[in-house]
């Protein structure tokens, strides 16, 4: 991240919005005004991805995937490679969503895949980690990150010019849309996890500074109490980023800080 960023608010629109609905969002966002120094990122469905890209060509927000496929080309009915996703303007790419962990099963290994794939296609991969309710009741909670950053992280040789983007989402505080936030995470635990996971990952590799971003049910009411956190690098927001004016409320919420 250069000096000039004071963090990342990235927006996964998941499969909320139809194609002519997600241009349309793109287009209203690019006319807005936008805070100082922080760089924002919309993840778009797989459907709407290059409208939307071309809908915000040239301006300063980035585009980027919500999942990836590891192999370049060929017979895989259904999926998009990470490749492609570069080829068409992406820089980003969500890597083990916890949706698509629990609802498409994807595991440990396929995550670490779409790791490779997405370094290897000049994307800058977001890996997201985190426990569901039932771990956190069982006080696994760490036990489960560690073993997801192990699986994605391990004995990989991190690029030098490649920002190492973690997302924690807990499974329990992540929305089911706007008429269902998910249990709020108190800011302080999420920066006792940020804290742990940065210092995690610089244990294993040397001379990264991981950024840490928070997901689940961040919005207007509840962001300034995550950004004030000093480990928390920024947020990844769903379901307050499809709504013109919950995001336009959010963004209105935010004040420039250093990291
Ligand atoms: P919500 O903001 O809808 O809880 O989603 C969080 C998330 O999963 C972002 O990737």
């Amino acid at each position: 991240m250069s000096s000039a960023t004071h963090g990342y608010i990235f927006a996964n629109w998941k499969m909320y919005l139809n194609q002519e609905e997600s241009v349309a969002l793109a287009t209203s966002w690019r006319a807005a005004p936008r805070p100082d120094g922080y760089q924002l990122a919309v993840f778009p469905s797989a459907l709407a991805f290059t409208s939307v890209a071309e809908a915000l060509a040239g301006s300063s927000i980035r585009v980027g995937a919500q999942n990836v496929y590891w192999v370049d080309q060929g017979g895989y009915t259904g999926e998009v490679s990470a490749a492609m996703f570069a080829a068409a303007g992406a820089q980003y790419a969500l890597i083990g969503h916890s949706e698509r962990r629990h609802q498409f099963h994807e595991t440990n290994h396929e995550v670490r895949q779409k790791l490779e794939a997405a370094l290897a296609s000049g994307l800058t991969p977001l890996l997201c980690v985190g426990e569901t309710a039932a771990e956190r009741s069982a006080g696994r909670t760490w036990e489960v990150i560690e073993t997801q950053l192990r699986a994605a992280y391990h004995n990989l040789v991190w690029p030098a010019k490649t920002d190492l983007l973690i997302a924690y989402e807990p499974v329990w505080a992540i929305s089911r849309g706007t008429e269902r936030w998910g249990a709020d995470c108190p800011p302080g635990e999420a920066e006792v996890i940020h804290t742990r996971i940065s210092d995690w990952l610089q244990g294993i590799m040397s001379g990264v500074a991981p950024q840490v971003l928070f997901g689940g049910s961040v919005r207007a009411a509840n962001l300034g109490r995550y950004l004030a956190e000093p480990h928390l690098a920024g947020v990844l927001v769903g379901a307050a980023s499809t709504q013109p004016d919950r995001w336009s409320a959010l963004l209105a919420n935010i004040t420039p800080r250093a990291l």
